[in-house]
C-alpha cells in the first residue's frame, strides 16, 4: 500500500501539530539542471516538509560526502566540473557559518563518507585520473587527515555505514566494472575483509545501516537503475532482498530518520529527480514523501540532531496547518462512531 503521510500517524502532540523532531535531514549540494549546486533542504519529518536553507555564498560541490559530527557538518571532497575536491568545509548549524578544515591527502570526487568513534572516514572515490583504493580518517580535535589501510578494491561511486564498530563498504565502480563486492574495516586491526557479494553489482549505491543490518539500495547494475534493495546480516555474512523503491535510482542521498530509511533525488535513468520515499522494516514497504524542490542527483545526505536551535530547520509549529490531525481525529471519531464506543461513555 502506498500512502503520502504515513509518519504523522500515532505522532501528534495534544494541540494536533506534530512535535519537534529529534533529527532534520539534511540534502547538501549535487548536480542539477547539468551544473553542480550548492542547495541545501532541510527535512521535516513530523510535517513531512522540505525547507530551503541555502547558503549562495558556498562553492557548489556535487559527488561529495557529508558527516555530521560534534555538531557540525562536514562537506568532504567532490567535484564542481572545474575541480576535484580534496578540501573539506565545516558548517555550524548553530551560527549558520561555514570554514575550511584540513583537506584529504587525495582528491576524491564519488567519495564514501561515515563517522565511526568520533572520527570522519573516507574512502574510495576518483582522483581526475584513477579511481581509488586509499582512504584516510579525519581527527577533529587535531585537525588532521590519516591514511589507513587501502581496500581491497579500487571504489568510486560506492557508499559506505558504519555499524558494531566496523565501517561496511558496498559497490561502486572501478574503472571497468560495476561493483557486486563488499568489504568492511576494523579500525582495531587497521584491515579491510571481504564479505559475502550482493545480489546485484550496484554503482551510484546507497549503503546505510538501519535495524542492525546494512542495507543496500538502487544503484546502477551496468544495463539500468535500479530499484531493488538487499539488507546484509553481519551475523550470518549473507544478504536477503527486501521489498525494491516504488522508484529507480542512482547517486542518491541516504539516511535513517526517525526509525526510517529515506531515499532522496539521485537520477532515476532518464532524468534528476525531486522524488523522496521511506522505507520502514517492521512493514517491509516504501511510502512516497514530500519530494525535494531543487532536483539533483550526486547530493549528499546526513542528519543533524542535538542543536538548541532545531526550531531554525523546521517548519514553524504554529504556522503547520492543523488538518492532517483533524483528518486523524475526524477518522477516529467517525471508528468510535462506527464501533459504537462513543454511546458507551
Ligand atoms: C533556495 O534558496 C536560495 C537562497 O535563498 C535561492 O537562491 C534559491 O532560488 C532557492 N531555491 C528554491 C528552489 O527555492
Ligand atoms: C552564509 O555563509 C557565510 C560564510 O560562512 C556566513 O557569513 C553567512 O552568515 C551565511 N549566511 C546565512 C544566511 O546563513
Amino acid at each position: 500500500m502506498v500512502t503520502n503521510k504515513p509518519h504523522l500517524a500515532g505522532k501528534r502532540n495534544t494541540v494536533g501539530r506534530p512535535r519537534l523532531p529529534t533529527g532534520i535531514l539534511l540534502a547538501i549540494g549535487g548536480w542539477s539542471g547539468g551544473n553542480p549546486t550548492n542547495g541545501i533542504e532541510a527535512y521535516d519529518v513530523r510535517a513531512d516538509c522540505w525547507i530551503n536553507i541555502t547558503n549562495n555564498t558556498e562553492r557548489p560541490r556535487a559527488y561529495h560526502g557529508t558527516a555530521f559530527l560534534n555538531g557540525y557538518v562536514y562537506c568532504i571532497g567532490g567535484f564542481d566540473r572545474l575541480e576535484h575536491f580534496s578540501n573539506v568545509r565545516r558548517f555550524d548549524p548553530i551560527s549558520g557559518n561555514w570554514h575550511e578544515v584540513a583537506p584529504m591527502y587525495y582528491q576524491r570526487c564519488y567519495v564514501s563518507v561515515t563517522v565511526l568513534n568520533g572520527c570522519i572516514y573516507a574512502m574510495g572515490g576518483y582522483d581526475g585520473h584513477m579511481r581509488l583504493s586509499t582512504a584516510e580518517y579525519y581527527r577533529p580535535e587535531i585537525n588532521q587527515w590519516s591514511l589507513i589501510a587501502p581496500m581491497h578494491e579500487q571504489r568510486s561511486d560506492a557508499s559506505c555505514t558504519s555499524l558494531n564498530n566496523k565501517i561496511y563498504i558496498c559497490g561502486g565502480f572501478n574503472g571497468h566494472d560495476c561493483l557486486q563486492t563488499a568489504e568492511y574495516y576494523s579500525p582495531e586491526t587497521n584491515q579491510w575483509t571481504m564479505i559475502t557479494p550482493m545480489n546485484s553489482r550496484r554503482s551510484g549505491i546507497g549503503v546505510m545501516a538501519y535495524a542492525g543490518h546494512v542495507y543496500a539500495v538502487g544503484g546502477f547494475d551496468g544495463n539500468s537503475r535500479l530499484s531493488s534493495a538487499e539488507a546484509y546480516n553481519p551475523d550470518t555474512n549473507l544478504w536477503t532482498n527486501v521489498a525494491s523503491m516504488i522508484t529507480t535510482r542512482s547517486n542518491f542521498g541516504i539516511e535513517v530518520v526517525e526509525d526510517r530509511l529515506f531515499v532522496v533525488g539521485g537520477f532515476n535513468g532518464f532524468t534528476t529527480s525531486y522524488a523522496v520515499e521511506c522505507y520502514d522494516t517492521t512493514t517491509n514497504e516504501w511510502f512516497m514523501v514530500c519530494g525535494i524542490r531543487i532536483f539533483r542527483s550526486a547530493l549528499s545526505c546526513c542528519v543533524i540532531s542535538g542543536l538548541p536551535n532545531m526550531a531554525d530547520y523546521v517548519v514553524p509549529r504554529d504556522t503547520l496547518p492543523q488538518l492532517p490531525a483533524l483528518e486523524e481525529e475526524e477518522e477516529e471519531e467517525q471508528n468510535e462512531m462506527e464501533s459504537g464506543d462513543s454511546l458507551n461513555e
